[in-house]
């Protein structure tokens, strides 16, 4: 059982995505008031959020469309009205597609500009316009999830690897620009087990399980203990938290 984020205030972009439903529901299980971030899942943010644990104050969806920041102004007007602050921003919304990394012109510009809008220039919006209400915070943390792909280089396609690599670049300078009272940490999750893996051929995906050392794949409810974990190291800024099983020790 998860607890100490009594009266806390967190944000999570793409909250009703696969990963990020689990880490609502794990802030929530702490004690935090969650806003449950949407881009086009608004129906699935809202019974999500009517679904998680009772928490005084309660928890609410937003839009919150990372790559319009006009939509972020809006979010922060919501979320001053009905919390005046925020403690922890969970920077979960990313996208991709999967192209062979040899295939160059598989991955075009317009893909490519999609990418980097959403899973670079977004988070930075997102900490951007949600620094006044992060200020209000005595406990302010901002956890950027990012992937295995920003090291090993290996993942859906080669520009959401650079992204990641470029997000756990920027999560080291906000870490800096933004001590002493605001902690900026990313969460790295190797392949995550989602629905999405589960439909994969099943040799693959025993292949992956095989070469990783602790012969498992992270779980969604990893990757948010791993978040819930964060918000709690209280002397830690700028690090790369892996949820990955040691993959790539391997
Ligand atoms: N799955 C894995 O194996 C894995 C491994 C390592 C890292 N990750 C990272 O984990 C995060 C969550 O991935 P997931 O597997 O949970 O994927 P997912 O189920 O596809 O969820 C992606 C989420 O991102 C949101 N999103 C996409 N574009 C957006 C935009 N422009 N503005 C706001 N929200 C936007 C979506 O919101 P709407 O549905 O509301 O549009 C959705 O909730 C991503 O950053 C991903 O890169 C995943």
């Amino acid at each position: 059982m998860l607890s100490g984020l009594d009266k806390r205030v967190a944000l999570v972009t793409g909250g009703a995505g696969g990963i990020g439903k689990a880490i609502c529901v794990a802030l929530a299980e702490a004690g935090a008031n969650v806003i449950v971030g949407y881009n086009r899942s608004g129906d699935a943010a809202r019974s999500l959020a009517g679904a998680l644990p009772e928490v005084a104050g309660g928890h609410m969806a937003a839009q919150a469309q990372v790559t319009s920041s006009r939509s972020l102004e809006e979010l922060h007007r919501n979320i001053e009205q009905r919390f005046a602050r925020v403690d922890i921003v969970v920077n979960c919304a990313g996208m991709t597609r999967f192209v062979a990394h040899s295939d160059l012109d598989g991955l075009d510009d317009k893909l490519i500009d999609e990418i980097l809008a959403t899973n670079v220039r977004g988070p930075f919006a997102v900490v951007r316009a949600m620094l006044p209400l992060l200020r209000k915070s005595e406990h302010a943390v901002v956890v950027n999830i990012s992937s295995i792909a920003s090291v090993t280089a290996n993942g859906s396609n080669v520009i959401y690897c650079a992204s990641k690599a470029a997000l756990d670049n920027m999560t080291k300078s906000l870490a800096r620009a933004l001590a002493p009272t605001i902690r900026v940490l990313a969460v790295a999750p190797g392949l995550v087990d989602t629905e999405f893996i589960a439909n994969l051929d099943e040799q693959w995906r025993n292949e992956q399980v095989a070469r990783t050392p602790l012969k498992s794949l992270a779980t969604p409810r990893h990757v948010a203990e791993a978040v819930v974990a964060a918000t709690r190291l209280s002397s830690t800024t700028g690090a790369v938290i892996p949820v990955d099983g040691g993959r790539p020790l391997a």
